[in-house]
C-alpha cells in the first residue's frame, strides 16, 4: 500500500514530463514555416458566437448591448466617495502627487469644457467625450484602477449619473439605465470630425 502511493506520483511525473517534450517538439516542428514566421498555429479551436460574446463587451457610442439595471445621483456618489474618490479627488478634479504617475499629472474627470481648442486643453469627460455611453463603458471595464469589472452594472450606471450630474451635464434627479444613457448629449458631441480614409475604417 505505501509503495505503490510513493510509487504513483513518480510514474505520473515521469509521463507529463514525456508528454510535454512530444507536445514542446512536435510545437515547434510545426510552427516553423518557411519564412520562419507561422501562418497558423497548429492548435485551439476556432471561438463560438458564445466564447464572443462573453468577451466583447464593448458599448458602441448607441449603446447597443447596455446591461438591465440602472442608478442614480445618490447610490452614485456613495460608490465614487468609496471607490473612486482617492484618485479622482473628492472635487472630481484628481489628485497631485499620486504614485508612479508622471508629475504634473491629475486624475481630473470634470471640467475644461471649451479649452480644447485652446494652448491649453483640459481634457475630461466633460470636455472631451462625445458619448456618455463610452463612460459607462470605460468604468466597466477600467475602474477602479486596480479591481476592474468589480462593479455590479447597477453601480456602473450609479457612478456614471454620479460624474455626469457634478460635470451638469445631466440633472441630479435622473436615472440612468440601457434606454435613457445613450440619450445624453455630451457638450463635445459634435466636436471630432469623421474620418473618410476608406483604408482606415471600411
Ligand atoms: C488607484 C487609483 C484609481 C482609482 C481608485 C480609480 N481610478 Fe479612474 N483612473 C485612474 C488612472 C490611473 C486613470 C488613467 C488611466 C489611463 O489613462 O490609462 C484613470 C482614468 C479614469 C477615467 C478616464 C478619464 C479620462 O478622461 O481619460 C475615468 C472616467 C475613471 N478613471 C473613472 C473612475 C471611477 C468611476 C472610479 C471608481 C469606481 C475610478 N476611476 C477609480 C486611477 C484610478
Amino acid at each position: 500500500m505505501c509503495t505503490r502511493s510513493a510509487d504513483r506520483p513518480a510514474s505520473h511525473q515521469r509521463i507529463w514530463l514525456l508528454a510535454t517534450i512530444v507536445l514542446l517538439v512536435v510545437a515547434a516542428q510545426t510552427g516553423i514555416h518557411a519564412q520562419g514566421y507561422p501562418t497558423r498555429f497548429e492548435f485551439g479551436t476556432p471561438a463560438t458566437e458564445q466564447d464572443i460574446s462573453a468577451v466583447a463587451i464593448a458599448i458602441p457610442a448607441d449603446g447597443a448591448g447596455l446591461p438591465a439595471g440602472s442608478g442614480d445621483y445618490m447610490k452614485g456618489k456613495a460608490v465614487y466617495e468609496t471607490q473612486c474618490a482617492a484618485c479622482h479627488g473628492t472635487d472630481l478634479m484628481g489628485v497631485a502627487g499620486l504614485p508612479n504617475m508622471p508629475a504634473g499629472t491629475q486624475l481630473r474627470l470634470i471640467g475644461g469644457r471649451g479649452t480644447l481648442a485652446s494652448k491649453n486643453p483640459v481634457m475630461t469627460v466633460e470636455s472631451y467625450w462625445p458619448h456618455a455611453t463610452t463612460l459607462f463603458d470605460y468604468i466597466r471595464r477600467a475602474m477602479p484602477f486596480a479591481a476592474p469589472g468589480s462593479l455590479s452594472a447597477d453601480e456602473t450606471y450609479a457612478v456614471s449619473a454620479y460624474i455626469l450630474t457634478e460635470a451638469q451635464i445631466i440633472d441630479k434627479s435622473m436615472v440612468l439605465d440601457a434606454k435613457t444613457l445613450p440619450l445624453i448629449e455630451m457638450p463635445n458631441r459634435n466636436g471630432f470630425v469623421p474620418d473618410p480614409r476608406p483604408e482606415i475604417f471600411k
